[in-house]
């Protein structure tokens, strides 16, 4: 690995806490700079068990604060930005718009201004599929040429972001590469979304709210291929490329419930048919034949293992979860869906 100091932006949620764990593993010389407003999505537990490694640092702060970036990108000679910072929670935008744009635009905008001024730094944007609008039934999955035709507030914020990145590449030549991954799942992710959500409810003895009709299709992959994708990119990607990732594995949300209960040993009684979310995207699925042709990635870890592995983890890591969810998070909860 060629850099030396990385500046990693909201290292302290769900993927960027992985791949925090899978860098100082995998580079033990690089020095990695955690920033992260720890907002709800933010949670400091997931890196306790680093926390005395002194290649980790982690400053708490907002990507938006341009006094508090430079600084940090100055003092520590960055010369690596892994941005994952982001409200990332769909249902939390159809309910306010606000912090997504606050967040997701004006603080990647924030970050490319830094990198730019600071000596034109090697930024990596972490971005998502649902950039590219959803698809019916019998179309093509996405690829880096889909036209870009967002319709959730978060993934318009991050749309925007997208083309921002490229914008600096194009107009500054600002050394950037972008990444369009589809719904994660593993270890850490907060328990708003599907995955988590649906394995503590039940070892709760709660019920499971199944939007609509559960016919919608997401494309899983796990945190760890996602991150190892990043990795590649960073090392090996083309500057002012943008790279699609997906797991080749489009499911259901009824499948997906059913493989939950099945691992938790719960029946179809668990499952409420709650209102559809507004505007709820009917499938999303990757073609990744880019990262496969010029990086030799696919994703590796089978689903049905992955998954298994996931529950497990959650069994593991009671305190985890139960912590969240019975602070600001239970509020959110029974204002949505009791
Ligand atoms: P997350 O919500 O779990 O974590 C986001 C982190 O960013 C939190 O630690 C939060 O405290 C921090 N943060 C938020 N606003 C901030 C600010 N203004 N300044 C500094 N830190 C701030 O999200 P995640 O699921 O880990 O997603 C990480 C990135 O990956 C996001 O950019 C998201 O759009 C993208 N992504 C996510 C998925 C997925 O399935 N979760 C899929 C593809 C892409
Ligand atoms: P989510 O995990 O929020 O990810 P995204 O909306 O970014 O794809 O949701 C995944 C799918 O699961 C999506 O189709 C909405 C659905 N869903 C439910 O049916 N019930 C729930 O409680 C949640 C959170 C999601």
């Amino acid at each position: 690995m060629k850099y030396k100091n990385a500046l990693v932006t909201g290292g302290a949620g769900f993927i960027g806490s992985n791949f925090i764990h899978y860098w100082l593993k995998k580079y033990p010389n690089i020095n990695i700079f955690n920033l992260d407003a720890l907002t709800y999505a933010g949670n400091l537990e997931n890196l306790k068990d680093v926390e005395n490694n002194e290649k980790y640092h982690f400053i708490q702060g907002d990507i938006c604060d341009k006094k508090l970036v430079d600084k940090i990108i100055k003092e520590n000679k960055i010369d690596l930005i892994v941005h994952f910072a982001a409200e990332s929670h769909v249902d939390r935008s159809v309910l306010s718009s606000k912090d997504f744009v606050k967040t997701n635009v004006e603080g990647t905008m924030n970050l490319l201004d830094s990198a730019l001024k600071n000596g034109k730094i090697r930024f990596h944007h972490v971005s998502t599929d649902e950039v590219f609008g959803h698809l019916s039934p019998n179309d093509k999955p996405f690829n880096e040429e889909t036209p870009y035709d967002p319709r959730s507030p978060y993934s318009a914020s991050k749309a925007s972001s997208d083309h921002l990145v490229r914008a600096y590449y194009y107009t500054h030549q600002l050394p950037i590469t972008i990444s369009n991954c589809s719904n994660n799942y593993g270890p850490y992710q907060f328990p708003e979304k599907l995955i988590p959500l649906f394995i503590t409810n039940l070892m709760e003895d709660k019920k499971v709210p199944v939007y609509g009709d559960g016919q919608n299709i997401r494309d899983w992959i796990h945190v760890d291929d996602h991150n190892r994708g990043v990795d590649l990119i960073i090392e090996k990607g083309e500057i002012g490329e943008t790279y699609c990732l997906g797991g080749y594995n489009e499911k259901t949300n009824l499948e997906i419930t059913n493989k939950i209960l099945e691992l938790l040993d719960k029946n179809q009684d668990f499952i409420e048919y709650v209102e559809d979310r507004k505007g709820h995207d009917k499938r999303y699925a990757i073609d990744f034949s880019k990262m496969k042709k010029e990086l030799g990635w696919q994703p590796e870890i089978d689903f049905g293992e992955g998954l298994k592995k996931t529950v497990e983890w959650y069994q593991k890591n009671q305190n985890w979860w139960q912590k969240i969810k019975s602070g600001e998070y239970l509020e959110y909860y029974q204002k949505q869906y009791q």
